[in-house]
Order: C-alpha cells, then structure tokens, then sequence
C-alpha cells in the first residue's frame, strides 16, 4: 500500500497529493509517469510525476477530475493509501541525457495549459538545479484555474501566466505570449509543450512557423499506460508511436495531433459511460 501523506486541493477539480513510493522516488526522472490504482478491481490511471523527494521518498502527483476513477481519487484524504504505485515509466525528458556544456547554451521556453503545469514543474525545477532557468508560460481559463504558481516562479527564468478571461496575466491564450516574447526580440533553441491536446497542436503549429523545435507529451491521450489498449497509438512522422511505451514526449511538429485527439475522442465516451454509472 502506498500512503497519502499530504491531500491538497489547488483548484477545482485539481488536487495534489504526496504519496510515500520511495522506490519510485529514488528512481524517477523529469517527464516519466506512475500508473496508480485505487483498489484492486479500479481503473488503472496513469499520472505524469509532478515532484519527487528522493531523501522524503515521495512523489508528488496532481490529479484533475475529468472522468468516474479520477473523481473517486479526488474524494482521497490523508492517510488513505493506493493499492498500486507503479513506476518511474515511460522516458524520461532528453535533455536529463544531454551534454551540460550544450543544454548551458540553450534558451528553453516551455508552455503548459491546465494542468499541464504539473508536469512542466519538474523539469523547470531540474534545470533550474542544474543551474539553467527557462521562460515558462502558463494558461488557464480563470487566475483561479491556475496551479504550481509560487512553485513555479521559484524555479523558472522568467514567468508569464496568461488567463482566457484576462482575470490575471496576460489576457489571451498562450499562442500570443509566445508570439509576443519572440516579437520582443527573445530567442528560444526549444519549446517544450505540455496541456490540452488543443493547445500543444496550436503552439505546433506556431513554433514550426517560428523555426522553434517543440517538444510535446502525449500523456492526455493514455489510458492504461501499458502498451495494450491502444488508446496512445499515434503517428509521429512515417511512424507509430505509442505514447506510454516510446514516449510520453515526442517531437511535436512530427505528431498528427488531429488523429491523435480523433482516437482520444472515443474512450472518452467509454470514460463518460463510466462517469454516468457513477452518479445513479
Ligand atoms: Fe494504452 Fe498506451 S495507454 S497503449
């Protein structure tokens, strides 16, 4: 059993929880996932891994109720335990592998929708201890929706949130941020992408115009993060990919977003099922 030391709730729907895994926590990188499970008959969930406390041996993960299982996590308290824990899976980021002499030179912007500031945070933070700090641009629909953010700022070059309502931040989407930062005269060697599938095809398409290399994760369209279901499949290139085995980040201006989301669209009709037998 793997104990919930620490339940948060960051925004609605959205809630942190530390978890005790300490051998996951010795083990994981920036940009790899856990797959947990609540029970022994409940739904396998894989989740990016948001922070990890290696002396603590915790793992810090963020959950976002979108559908029957995560709404039942969401209901877990403090001293509540998974039954499953599994990981570090999946890649981890490349630039954990990369020369530090090279990755010192490079300007890194990453951008992260909703939730996806979670998995940002630790690779800002990662370089950030390596002694590097990129720009990060962080939307959400409402200053309300917006999570990580003290965290964030402590780790990150420079900081720009975005709101869609224009409640905080800049008002607009991230797309016009990155737009404006490079119209000011900022040069970026590598965009990293990470929120709603939506969002990560926009910024592709943006970066490509920019001549920016653009790294995504394909972690919203996984499933059961095991290679079997299917759901990840994607075309990245001439090749297919799945996301929880070959990734969860690939080269964002290879990926057929439009397939992807099409492929994302039907188990989520299996997920909206669930989610109605939840609530009889
Ligand atoms: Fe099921 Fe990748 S999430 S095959």
């Amino acid at each position: 059993m793997y104990k919930i030391l620490k339940a948060e709730k960051l925004a609605d729907k959205i809630f942190l929880m530390d978890v005790h895994a300490p051998r996951v926590a010795s083990h994981c990188q920036p940009g790899q996932f856990v797959i947990v499970k609540m029970d022994e008959k409940g739904e396998r969930i894989p989740l990016t891994i948001c922070d990890y406390d290696r002396e603590a041996g915790t793992i810090t993960i963020v959950v976002q109720e979108v559908g029957a299982s995560t709404t039942k996590m969401g209901e877990l308290k403090e001293g509540d335990s998974f039954r499953d824990f599994t990981g570090p899976l999946g890649c981890a980021s490349e630039f954990v592998y990369e020369d530090m002499e090279s990755l010192k030179k490079k300007k890194m912007l990453f951008v992260a929708g909703g939730v996806g500031a979670a998995p940002v945070y630790p690779q800002v933070k990662w370089l950030h201890e390596h002694g590097i700090d990129a720009d990060v641009i962080v939307g959400s629909k409402t200053k309300d929706m917006l999570i990580l953010e003290s965290e964030m700022k402590e780790v990150a070059g420079n900081y720009y949130p975005c709101t869609d309502d224009g409640s905080y931040g800049h008002a607009g989407m991230v797309t016009t941020m990155v737009e404006e930062l490079v119209n000011e005269g900022k040069h970026y060697d590598v965009c990293v992408a990470i929120g709603p599938m939506i969002m990560m095809k926009f910024v592709c398409l943006l970066t490509k115009k920019l001549e920016i290399p653009t790294i995504v994760s394909m972690n919203p369209i996984m499933v059961d993060g095991t290679g079997m279901c299917g759901a990840c499949r994607l075309q990245v290139g001439d090749e297919i990919k799945f996301a929880c085995v070959d990734g969860p980040e690939f080269d964002g201006h290879l990926v057929d977003f439009d397939q992807a989301m099409k492929r994302s669209q039907m188990y989520k009709t299996k997920e909206g099922r669930a989610m109605l037998k939840l609530q009889e």
